[in-house]
């Protein structure tokens, strides 16, 4: 594992290490460098990446089956109830190129429904995790091409040439993940998407709708406490990997919809006041003070298609569910 190890060089950071914690990050000199940055703002926030250990994994599947947390049953039922009509969109030749496949779990109704000759290219930062998922996948499907890429798809990345003129990719994108960007990374992404499928491409994403706030702040504050502990199960990990030593008992987890920037907000309340370590840089967190940690945006269907729009997508059709909470849409270049 050591020899993974990032160092900092003092040379090119400007925060640079001030004691021998540094010298024992399992994350590389640009992932210290990136949390230093963020967690040096005036307004102090943490990437929402570290919330995906093993344990956070796991705690965000729990979420996922939580009552209050209507986002996932409610697209796989969207899903469902269109499968017919977004195989067809998809068309019958080509690729389905999934962004952050994780699981690949939401996409095995298209694999199972998808026309034979389109392939299945998962794309995931996890490069192990991707290979024995893919393994997974071609036993369950041996019939359909996997050809996975390990890829942080939040930057441009290379896809093999489509070998027959006439196949066409498809970006999926769903489970809301576009609206943990900012509007402006989201509005970069969704042309970067458009950038690699080219003219006459597709995609095919799910995004959240905005909806009463009490139903929102109880989706992303559940009674029983399951997001709480993924949030601060984020301090755990950077305790881990970050050199950081956070007391998760001071924390509270906050999340509240900002309803003006129409987003979730998840942060970290610190309940005393605390001097934090932390990739090498240490700061003071006062009583009261909250560390940002999530946005989770909330669209209209005018204002998403708007954003696609100015990235060079248009919509082609759009599945909702009887109480509009949450849209899949398939948009061409
Ligand atoms: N994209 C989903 C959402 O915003 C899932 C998600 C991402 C999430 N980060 C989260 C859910 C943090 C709960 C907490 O809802």
């Amino acid at each position: 594992m050591s020899s993974t190890l990032g160092i900092d060089s003092p040379a090119t950071s400007p925060f640079p290490p001030a004691d021998s914690a540094s010298r024992n990050l399992l994350i590389d000199a640009n992932e210290a460098e990136e949390l230093r940055r963020e967690f040096l703002q005036p307004q102090p926030s943490l990437p929402s990446k570290y919330f995906y250990d093993q344990t956070g994994s796991e705690l965000f599947d729990a979420i996922c089956e939580l009552d209050e947390y209507y986002p996932t049953r409610t697209e796989a039922s969207i899903m469902q109830d269109n499968i017919d009509e977004m195989v067809d969109a998809i068309g019958t030749a080509g690729r389905l190129i999934e962004y952050g496949s994780g699981s690949s779990l939401k996409t095995r109704l298209l694999l199972d429904n998808m026309y034979p000759e389109v392939a299945y290219v998962p794309v995931d930062i996890s490069g192990d995790y991707l290979q024995q998922v893919a393994d997974q996948l071609r036993g369950d499907f041996p019939d359909r091409r996997i050809d996975p890429i390990a890829a942080d798809f939040t930057r441009p990345f290379q896809l093999p040439k489509q070998q027959h003129a006439q196949s066409r990719d498809v970006v999926y994108f769903p489970g809301s993940t576009i609206g943990n960007f900012r509007p402006a990374a989201a509005s970069s992404l969704l042309s970067q998407m458009r950038n690699q499928v080219g003219r006459g491409g597709g995609l095919l994403i799910g995004f959240d709708l905005q909806k009463a706030p009490a139903v929102l702040e109880a989706a992303y504050d559940d009674r029983r406490g399951v997001t709480a502990l993924f949030n601060l199960n984020l301090l755990r990990h950077l305790n881990r990997v970050a050199g950081a030593n956070f007391q998760m008992e001071q924390y509270r987890h906050v999340a509240f919809y900002n309803d003006i920037n129409h987003r979730i907000e998840m942060h970290l309340e610190s309940t005393r006041e605390q001097r934090v370590q932390l990739a090498g840089c240490s700061r003071t967190i006062r009583k009261g003070e909250r560390i940002l940690t999530e946005y989770s945006h909330k669209y209209s269907m005018d204002g998403f298609t708007r954003m696609a729009a100015d990235s060079g997508w248009r919509r082609e059709s759009v599945w909702t569910d009887p109480n509009e909470y949450f849209a899949v849409a398939m948009f061409r270049s």
